[in-house]
């Protein structure tokens, strides 16, 4: 089989960071086809394209852009997407990595036009879309992975095994931590990172939430989020901190916190982190990972990176361009391993099914997305909807001053305010 056309909606930081290097590598070792990437307007198409790192990274490749880049940058195309979308052949995949309130839209208009479906976490913003996508998705069978990279981190792999294995014993208390830098304060968030939208908690300490849940495989039944406000240069007001609290269903206690406060001149290049503690029959078990600094610190001789910091932590564990085989440089880390596994697992379906008739080819395809959802490796619709459960609680909280909200699971799972 040949390989399959990739259309990413969204042209901001995160397809700058990741997933536009992430395609493009799978591009050259033949898994990826036809990049096309749309965005609200030129202007993020424009950087994309002369971005200096990512042209010496890969040399010759390139992305139709949607709308081009020589279109007057204050025009908008807010629904551009879905002529993009429709234009593709069946069955390629729909990377969406725009704001969270638009992930609904754009996931629902790839799976109309039977498409494969990477999506950016978090999946939704509401459980009850998560579970539409999951049904839609499952019947057309249609693949969708969702980003929680962290899921590929190898310290989160090893901690999985250890607690599948039994030795750490059962967790009963943690406390994590996610701070991105100062400096975001200034981008595209300004337009879209407000107090009616979404918060820090939901922006990054889901990852975190996700991350306990996939190694421990408890589900959050409680949830309390307090924010701390301010205002984006552009007046817009914002939750810039968050503090969430968390009881498992073992009635273990989760304390995330989070903010969009890192110093720029810092080391970072944010600050992050998760401790857990567990009982062990008259002994205590524990993980704990920093994971911001991975043991490597490099001291240039310019400073680096917005904030222009001399000293810094690098991490090689996330995402990393280096000096590879082959032309350009290669993107490494658990980063682009995330991307790489939805993308090529897309691509293995569709291999599996070449030239089976459709009834076989449909069942097969089902079957290979219901192993994927059991396996818990990749996160899908299926097997990481407590996250839009969290989301969905942590949003009414964190609205209502940090009152806790409950989640109930059995056939109809749902929050409410306790
Ligand atoms: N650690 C992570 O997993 C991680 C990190 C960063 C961002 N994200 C997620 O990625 C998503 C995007 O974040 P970002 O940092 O790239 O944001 P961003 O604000 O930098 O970019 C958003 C992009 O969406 C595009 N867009 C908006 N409306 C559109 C429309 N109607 N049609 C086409 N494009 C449209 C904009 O042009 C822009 O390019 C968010 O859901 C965020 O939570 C995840």
């Amino acid at each position: 089989m040949g390989n399959f056309d990739v259309a990413v909606i969204g042209g901001g930081m995160i397809t700058y960071d990741l997933i536009l290097p992430s395609l493009y590598h799978l591009q050259r070792t033949g898994i990826v086809g036809n990049i096309k990437v749309c965005a609200l307007n030129s202007a993020p198409l424009k950087e994309l394209k002369s971005s200096k790192e990512i042209r010496e990274a890969f040399p010759g490749q390139d992305f139709i852009a949607y709308p081009p880049v020589t279109e007057p940058e204050e025009n908008k195309f807010p629904e551009l997407y879905k002529e993009v979308i429709s234009g593709m052949k069946q069955r390629q995949i729909v990377v969406v990595a725009m704001p969270d309130q638009l992930h609904y839209p754009v996931v629902m208009e790839a799976l109309k036009n039977n498409q494969h479906v990477l999506c950016v976490k978090p999946l939704v913003l509401k459980y009850e879309q998560a579970a539409e996508i999951e049904k839609i998705a499952y019947e057309k069978g249609l693949f969708v992975g969702v980003e929680y990279h962290k899921r590929f981190d190898r310290r989160s792999l090893m901690a999985k095994r250890s607690f599948e294995l039994g030795q750490f014993g059962k967790f009963v208390m943690g406390e994590a931590k996610l701070i991105e830098p100062y400096y975001y304060r200034s981008s595209n968030f300004q337009n879209w990172f407000t107090c009616d939208k979404t918060d820090p908690f939901v922006y990054i300490g889901c990852h975190y939430v996700d991350l306990v849940y996939f190694i421990t495989g408890l589900k959050p039944v409680e949830v309390s989020v307090s924010g701390v406000k301010g205002k984006f240069p552009n007046g817009n007001n914002a939750y810039m901190w968050a503090h969430g609290r968390v009881r498992f269903e073992n009635d273990a206690l989760l304390s995330v916190i989070d903010g969009l406060g890192y110093p720029d001149q810092a080391a970072g290049s944010n600050d992050q982190s998760l401790q857990m503690f567990f009982e062990g029959d008259g002994k205590t078990g524990m993980i704990k990972h920093n994971d911001q600094f991975r043991g490597v610190e490099h001291s240039y001789l310019e400073g680096i990176g917005c904030g222009g910091s001399h000293f810094n932590y690098v991490s090689p564990d996330f995402y990393k361009l280096v000096p590879w085989e082959g032309k350009g440089y290669k993107p490494i880390g658990y980063g682009y391993e995330s991307v790489a596994a939805s993308v090529t697992m897309a691509y293995h379906i569709e291999n599996e099914v070449n030239e089976m008739p459709e009834n076989e080819s449909l069942a097969k395809r089902r079957a290979i997305i219901k192993e994927v959802d059991e396996k818990g490796i990749i996160a899908t619709p299926a097997n990481s909807y407590i996250n839009e459960l969290v989301v969905e609680a942590a949003r009414i909280s964190i609205l209502s001053d940090g009152l806790p909200v409950s989640i109930e699971y059995g056939c109809n799972p749902h929050v409410s305010l306790r």
